[in-house]
């Protein structure tokens, strides 16, 4: 991952530990609406994906243990990993594309229910994704997957070479040379691996998209409210589908691209369309992006837009991520995909320990505030999400004093200690094992392995706990029993 290059070292802390007196009238244990349901508390873990799905898609033991284990933390709000909303093949990601899946989800659904004494609400994040191809090796994507063009011949001096010799020329040259006789999406194909764009019009399911999108989405939350959650959480950040629409790098021509109000168009009508058929009981959120962090990319301005365009639309809920592109992401090795979280912009949606003057924890404090007010201005009290290096009880109080955000989400640290919300609400900040930020659960992530915490594996073992198929670490965070 990308590093900034002052390489300032930060330690989290637990902060001033709170009484539970103080716990109790404090902001962060106060509860807030959510459209239709209600939070008992301002507590929010955030959409992780921990590789626990089978191969298929389907929810498995481990997933439930997972989310049993968040569950028994009690926080207000749990959002389920983000979950395919098309019926095809995506690995052992969780999927809902179809009727099939939802035995699993509800049995998900009833077990962070029980966990939880029924007091933490769950939304499932649903995702869309353009295809994104292994970086192949040089020699057979010239030789099999380039599709040779006159251009090529053209660029080789000579129009009557046949396929073959063009391929035998373009294998023998140097990487300098190459990069000249290429069109740039083949450079970049060769150098990074073939990925899709909502930009490729030329393409029909990529044209389609503004007309197959909404549906798809409404078929998922119907199905999300039929498994029993509280509702959903429209997956509009990061490197995938929708946040590429909201981009400033959608430059479609059809209506969905160009202008801040075409770009949002479709994001729009994908929430118009699930509104329309689910329930008013079901909570429709979204997350995107605070700020895209990269060159030419939507800055605080156009979310701030975005924002009052989805407040003024009726969402529930608006949860702020930032960065994680692939635009800036680093060059994968042959036979891996590039990983979205491996850039300046990775590094600003996850800030690792190692940091520059502004530090790892507070990145997407100022520009969720800046959001939160434009939207306040608008007329709008949608409850908004903020995210990033968030992880004491001070920190968390002191976002919603300010009224950076009205309710504090923290990943990371959930996964260090799913119990932190549990301990600080009783008096037991002091007992909150903090996460130090070193991203080793976010390695597991890019390399799709079984997402644990370092810090789990360092306490003492307690027999019959689940271990990866190593046996080298545990698969959930250790128990913890609130005293008597
Ligand atoms: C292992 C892992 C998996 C993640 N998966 C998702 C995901 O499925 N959807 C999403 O929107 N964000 C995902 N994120 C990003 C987090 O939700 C969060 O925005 C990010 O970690 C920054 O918050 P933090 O500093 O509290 O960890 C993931 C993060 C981690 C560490
Ligand atoms: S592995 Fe654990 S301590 Fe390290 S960043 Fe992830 S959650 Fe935090």
């Amino acid at each position: 991952m990308w590093r900034p290059p002052q390489r300032i070292r930060y330690e989290a802390t637990a902060g001033r530990v709170a009484s539970a007196a103080e716990a109790a009238a404090s902001r962060l244990f106060s509860p807030v609406a959510i459209g239709p349901t209600t939070l008992e508390q301002r507590t929010w873990v955030p959409a992780m994906v921990p590789w626990r799905a089978t191969e298929d898609g389907y929810v498995t033991e481990d997933v439930i243990d997972w989310y049993e284990r968040f569950a028994r933390g009690q926080p207000g709000a749990i959002v389920l990993e983000a979950t395919g909303i098309r019926d095809v093949p995506s690995g052992p990601l969780l999927r809902i594309g179809h009727d099939r899946f939802l035995p699993g989800l509800r049995r998900l659904v009833e077990t962070v229910r029980k966990a939880s004494e029924g007091r933490t609400r769950l939304f499932v994040q649903l995702i869309d994704f353009l295809a994104v191809r292994r970086r192949p090796e040089a020699k057979k994507f010239l030789e099999r997957f380039l599709v040779v063009a006159d251009r090529h011949r053209a660029a080789l001096g000579d129009p009557s070479l046949t396929e073959a010799d063009v391929r035998a020329r373009l294998v023998a040259m140097r990487d300098d040379e190459l990069k000249s006789v290429l069109a740039p999406d083949e450079w970049e194909a060769l150098q990074f691996g073939y990925r899709e764009r909502v930009n490729d019009m030329h393409l029909p399911h990529i044209r389609n998209l503004p007309q197959v999108l909404p549906g798809l989405f409404a078929e998922a939350a119907l199905r999300a409210e039929a498994a029993g959650f509280d509702g959903i959480e429209l997956h509009y950040a990061h490197a995938y589908t929708m946040s590429s629409f909201l981009s400033r790098t959608n430059k479609r021509t059809d209506g969905y691209g160009g202008s801040l109000e075409n770009r949002v168009r479709l994001p729009l009508e994908v929430f118009a369309e699930i509104r329309r058929r689910v329930s008013e009981k079901f909570a429709v959120g979204v997350r995107f992006l605070a700020d895209e962090c990269i060159a030419d990319g939507s800055d605080v301005g156009d979310a701030s837009h975005f924002a009052v365009a989805f407040a003024g639309a009726g969402i529930d809920f608006i949860s702020l991520s930032r960065g994680g592109k692939f635009d800036d992401a680093k060059q994968p090795s042959v036979g891996d995909a590039v990983y979205p979280y491996t850039g300046r912009s990775g590094y600003e949606c996850m800030p690792q320990f190692i940091s520059d003057e502004r530090g790892p924890f507070g990145r997407n404090a100022e520009p969720t505030a800046t959001i939160r007010k434009a939207v306040r201005d608008a007329g709008s009290r949608v409850p908004i999400v903020c995210t990033g290096g968030i992880h004491n009880f001070e920190m968390a109080e002191d976002y919603l004093a300010r009224e950076v955000c009205d309710i504090v989400g923290a990943a990371r640290q959930s996964l260090a200690d799913p119990d932190w919300f549990h301990k600080i609400r009783l008096g037991l900040g002091s007992e909150v094992r903090v996460c130090e930020y070193t991203n080793y659960c976010e390695g597991l992530d890019q390399k799709h392995k079984p997402v644990t915490c370092q810090l789990w594996d360092k306490l003492a073992s307690a027999d019959g706990e689940r271990r990866t198929p190593d046996g080298k670490r545990r698969m959930t965070a250790p128990a913890w029993q609130p005293p008597e």
